[in-house]
């Protein structure tokens, strides 16, 4: 090389690192503005959204077991923008096809001093949000990498109302109710972690794609209140990270809206993950499902084999009839198999033994003769060791049945103990589980899981998850609260789909535990079924509540799978109104906290021409805790021009099918929508 040619590199150099003091991010639509500098040589980034600031400048690095910490002083060796674009479309969703447009920068530095250590950084900047993530890359000063600290940090410029539950390792559950504060009285939060600054914006922290890392949690500063570090969920000997070089890091993201229901709408997370991996997906099918167990929950039924178990054949079947004759697709079963006596037991649980009262072969080929789908159910009582014994004969045997969806459990403290459901080791457990169930055409639905992360998109297989204080706390606690469900869309829910177990008719179940009840009226219920995104959604109580309900018809009628999602308010922890449709149907789902609404909604942006409305709404008296179960039922005419008027009762909601008329109704005189508010009081 001669001495021209080298000059000439340097100065290119030279000039990156000048332009590094301070590059700006902006997003496509110039309304998010990220800074990113080296502040003597530490990274660092800010942003700004509609020209306030949000986020403070925010310090980057690690902290290893057995190497210097990563933090600078570095110099920027290289810098690569790019805009991304992208339509993709979802094996299955809240819409059928979905639109990524973002910028993205990568930042190549390198350590001033020996040993000269590499670190990327990627920025990716949306009209809906900001991400980052880390890269350590190959290098030959780098092997093993073992983490004690990833110091992410997200210093917010302002304080604000903010809706989390504790991130304290302790806790080791995601089955909380939110605790609502301001941002600086935080001190460890689970995320999603959502808030609303003093200046009136909707940010979520997050991740997406948690792959082969330990879950993040937030907490705050001791020395200043609104700047919170990524804490990451450890191993029993401390190390958080034990990986190698090159190593990703997930990314960190940050949703922003200027409404509640713009954080709905973000498919960010979704779009920040890798896509499709299966080149077959027709075996993975949403759809709606029954099951025996809430029935265990109530103590109708046992888990255990004896007088009142809920697993025989003789019930599955029973199942079995009822969902072919009412439109549900699946039939889940839990405690089919040996070994519930001895929960807890070392090696109790038998994946691929049934009790003696339960024949499985029979009830799969029952079920396949009805058309529907078994779903099968690992309780693995979080012994993940022994389950992982059994984990490839336990998969064999349901793909030796046919069996094509199974639902998952990790109750307790995980085996090997000081492992945690959130660490790294569960993390990579759990895709473990992800990959082998798609080998064997199975689909998953996992309770106690890790946090979602939009893998969904990647391993579609990965269906719905639980990972919330769900339905099943009704049965056997002082419950959920009514304002609970008012605030799972705008947190849970922004990981991905909610296996809550929604629809539960028999509110108080007086006839098996009359100290707890369900605190919703029925019409909410229904209504969760639609606000409450899940591809494979449960009708969670038992048949012979359903039979004979004309509010069932409802449940009969509903899809679970999406062309397109309109989020049309909502305010969280106070009401929610989400509509969906379905080819040439919509479903709506309207829901408040304990607080009675009345609700207004034009019906310009869901009807074309005239359709009818079926409507499942609250009756005037209704109530969750004192009259639950009155609703009004009642089909009217729509027309683009309408607006939907009705009341939500305390703790009530609304469930609406919009459909075509028919031929008959064509020809008659039919109930305009603007009688409905009047009717919801009037009628029996
Ligand atoms: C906890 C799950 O969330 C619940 O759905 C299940 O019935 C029990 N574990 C028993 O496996
Ligand atoms: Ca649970």
């Amino acid at each position: 090389m001669n001495k021209a040619l080298i000059l000439i590199i340097l100065f290119v150099y030279s000039c990156k690192s000048e332009i590094s003091d301070n590059i700006v991010v902006i997003s496509p639509d110039d309304k998010i503005q990220v800074e990113l500098k080296l502040d003597q040589g530490m990274p660092q980034y800010a942003i700004h959204v509609d020209g306030k600031k949000i986020f403070r400048p925010s310090v980057l690095g690690y902290r290893f077991r057995d190497q210097p910490d990563l933090v600078g002083p570095f110099q920027l060796v290289n810098s690569n923008t790019d805009m991304i674009e992208e339509d993709w479309e979802p094996v299955w969703g809240q819409e059928k096809s979905i639109h990524s447009l973002s910028k993205m920068i990568k930042l190549e530095l390198r350590e001033r001093l020996v040993p000269h250590r590499q670190l990327n950084l990627y920025f990716r900047v949306f009209n809906d949000g900001v991400a980052f993530r880390y890269e350590i890359p190959e290098q030959a000063s780098l092997d093993s990498l073992f983490i004690i600290e990833e110091l992410s940090e997200f210093r917010f410029a302002r304080d604000g109302k903010s809706w989390w539950i504790p991130g304290s390792h302790a806790f080791d559950s995601y089955e909380q109710l939110h605790q609502v504060s301001l941002l600086s009285e935080i001190d460890s939060a689970n995320t999603p972690l959502t808030y609303i600054s003093e200046d009136d914006l909707f940010i979520s922290i997050h991740e997406a794609n948690l792959t082969d890392y330990a879950g993040m949690t937030l907490k705050r500063s001791r020395s200043d209140s609104l700047n919170f570090l990524s804490n990451l969920v450890p191993w029993p000997d401390g190390d958080l990270v034990k990986t190698t070089a090159p190593m990703h890091s997930p990314w960190r993201t940050i949703c922003i809206g200027r409404s509640a229901t713009d954080l709905l709408r973000s498919r960010m997370i979704l779009n920040l993950n890798e896509p499709n991996q299966l080149s077959d997906v027709s075996w993975i099918k949403p759809m709606k499902y029954v099951g025996i167990w809430w029935g265990m929950h109530i103590n109708k039924y046992t888990w255990v084999q004896g007088d009142q178990h809920g697993a025989t054949t003789e019930n599955a079947k029973r199942y079995i009839d009822f969902a072919s004759e009412h439109d549900i697709q699946g039939v889940l079963a839990e405690g089919w198999n040996r070994g519930w006596e001895a929960w807890g037991q070392e090696g109790a649980l038998q994946l691929t033994e049934a009790y003696d009262d339960f024949d499985i072969v029979e009830v799969v080929e029952y079920a396949k003769e009805k058309n529907v789908t078994f779903i099968g159910h690992h309780e693995t009582t979080a012994n993940v060791a022994a389950y992982e014994h059994q984990l490839e004969s336990a998969f064999a045997y349901y793909d030796s049945l046919d069996i094509s969806a199974i639902k998952t459990g990790y109750v307790g403290a995980i085996k090997p103990s000081g492992q945690f459901h959130y660490g790294q080791w569960m993390v990579e457990h759990f895709r473990r589980v992800v990959k082998l169930a798609a080998t064997h055409h199975i689909s998953l639905d996992v309770h106690e899981p890790v946090k979602g992360t939009g893998i969904e998109r990647t391993w579609s297989n990965m269906m719905t998850r639980e990972g919330a204080r769900g339905q099943e706390w009704n049965a056997w606690s002082e419950g959920n609260p009514p304002d609970h469900t008012t605030i799972l869309p705008f947190t849970r829910l922004l990981a991905g789909p909610l296996d809550y177990t929604p629809g539960i008719f028999d509110i108080r179940f007086d006839d098996y535990k009359p100290e707890n009840k369900v605190h919703s009226t029925l019409a909410k219920q229904l209504a969760l079924m639609v606000v409450l995104y899940s591809p494979l959604q449960m009708a969670a109580d038992l048949p012979e509540n359903y039979e004979n309900q004309p509010a069932f018809q409802f449940i009969q009628d509903l899809e679970v799978d999406w062309d397109e999602t309109l989020y049309l308010e909502g305010e969280i922890g106070k009401y929610v109104t989400i509509a969906r449709r379905h080819g040439s149907e919509w479903f709506l789902g309207a829901i408040t906290n304990g607080d009675a609404r009345e609700v207004e909604i034009s019906m310009n942006q869901m009807v074309g021409g005239d359709q009818i409305a079926e409507c499942y709404v609250d009756t005037e008296d209704a109530h969750w805790d004192d009259n639950p179960y009155r609703i009004w039922i009642g089909s009217y005419k729509v027309s683009p021009t309408d607006t939907l008027k009705a009341r939500l009762a305390p703790g009530g909601g609304m469930a609406i099918r919009l459909r075509p008329l028919t031929e008959e109704e064509m020809e008659h005189e039919l109930l305009s929508i603007s009688d409905l508010r009047q009717d919801q009081g009037a009628r029996e």
